[in-house]
């Protein structure tokens, strides 16, 4: 026999019934912006390269160690997209979405790639649902993106593990000066070789730590919400109070700094305690100089990106079954050749009046069709030979109860409507 293929490392297939679970997660997801007013994107799974460069930064462990990066035949050096904003900002921009109504919205699902070592909930391709808005700085549209992000979770999902983390990460005015004072509390600290070379390229990083011993000798760290601008606290305190009129439950967090360069002020993230190390559902922020820096104008911008893997992980860890949600509710079979005609458009017609069905191929026995029947999950089966054909009705038996009754073929699909729909 030949060797069978497997799944490139760090992926895997969505299949039946999981599927169903990935399907209603993303459903979930997107349900929120769609009730807000933001319009769905696509945009291409491959970009310039430079765009992930200049867009999402070049000391990021994303860009430095993750990409997939490759030349195509005509010599361009393109990158499957390792996240969703970088992209989706330069297809707004190329659209000249930035000089209609602002802020511009929108919202947007597919997969992201990123060269990770693979482990549970860490994938190599992996699938988000997001939102970017342009065009605006006030500080509701941040609640607006933050109560999105929790209430597909918490309400939709009905995830109750969860935290909502926020903190501010200051601006251009505010976050150099920042950024000095935590340095020299830093230089005097005894961190590693690998921990010190991190806080040269972002000394900020280094306060996500998670190990006890570094965390230890952060206690007494300068932190950010601390050291903020007159416009940034404003600007977070209002962020807070709209998140509290919204009734978004969060928890402040000082210490939180996203794994990505661009993002200014508000940033969150949204922690499932049921995942072990890659708990992070969910994250997103202020971009305000991102739109400029890809060429754009000066206008700020916000969004997330929401991991539909995790997610599902999490809707798992917590026993919330989404199994049945896409129910298949009756299973056609036709006895015999001269009844399959017949057996065949009473299926197209019960799909027809929106009915899920399924069907008995192969025109096997009485014995194996039911069989398949019960498997298939259906509710009904509609049973339809010689005997009914010349009748013109069909057996209608509720594979629940067991119990069977005749109905005239012509009407069976109204009665089915009436129990389903
Ligand atoms: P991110 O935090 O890198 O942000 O990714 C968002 C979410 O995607 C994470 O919280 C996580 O759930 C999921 N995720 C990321 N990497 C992986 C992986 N290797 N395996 C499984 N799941 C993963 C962004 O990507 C930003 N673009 C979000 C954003 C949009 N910020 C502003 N706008």
């Amino acid at each position: 026999m030949t060797d069978m293929f497997k799944a490139p490392k760090g992926t895997y297939d969505v299949i039946p019934p999981f599927s169903q679970v990935w399907r209603a997660v993303r459903t979930a997801l997107s349900t929120p912006p769609i009730l807000s007013g933001y319009g769905y994107i696509e945009t291409p799974l491959f970009e310039d390269t430079a765009l992930f460069v200049r867009g999402v930064g070049e000391s990021t462990d994303v860009v430095s160690k993750e990409m997939y990066t490759f030349e195509d035949r005509g010599g361009r050096t393109l990158t499957l997209r390792p996240e969703g904003t970088a992209g989706v900002l330069r297809a707004m921009l190329e659209n000249r979405m930035d000089r209609g109504a602002l802020p511009a919205k929108v919202w947007y699902t597919g997969p992201n790639f990123r060269y990770e070592q693979p482990q549970s909930g860490r994938y190599r391709q992996h699938t988000q649902v997001g939102v970017e808005a342009i065009g605006s700085s006030d500080p509701v549209l941040d609640a607006e993106v933050i109560w999105m992000a929790v209430h597909a979770q918490r309400n939709l999902l009905g995830l109750k593990n969860l935290r909502l983390l926020i903190n501010s990460l200051g601006c251009r005015e505010c976050r150099p000066a920042y950024r000095q004072t935590l340095t020299s509390f830093l230089d005097t600290l005894d961190l590693d070789e690998p921990t010190r070379h991190r806080a040269t390229i972002n000394p900020l990083r280094v306060l996500d730590d998670k190990r006890p011993d570094v965390q230890a000798m952060l206690v007494d760290a300068p932190l950010m919400p601390d050291h903020l601008c007159a416009e940034c606290a404003e600007h977070h305190t209002k962020v807070l109070s709209y998140l509290d009129a919204l009734g978004v439950v969060y928890e402040k967090a000082p210490r939180l700094v996203r794994g990505l360069d661009y993002y200014v002020r508000t940033t969150f993230e949204l922690v499932h305690d049921g995942l072990g190390a890659q708990s992070a559902i969910g994250g997103g922020g202020r971009y305000d100089g991102l739109v400029e820096t890809l060429g754009g104008p000066a206008i700020g911008g916000i969004g997330f990106g929401l991991g539909v893997d995790r997610t599902c992980l999490a809707v798992q860890a917590e026993g919330i079954d989404l199994t049945n949600t896409e129910p298949l509710n009756v299973f056609v079979i036709g006895l015999g050749e001269e009844s399959t005609i017949a057996a065949v458009r009473l299926l197209g017609t019960v799909r027809s009046a929106g009915i899920s069905a399924d069907y008995a191929f192969d025109g096997r026995s009485i014995k194996a069709a039911m069989k398949g029947a019960d498997r298939s999950g259906a509710k009904v089966a509609l049973i339809l030979g010689p005997d009914e054909l010349a009748n013109n009705c069909v057996i209608v038996k509720d594979l629940t109860t067991g119990e069977q009754s005749t109905t005239a073929l012509d009407l069976v699909t109204d009665a089915l409507v009436a129990r389903f729909n």
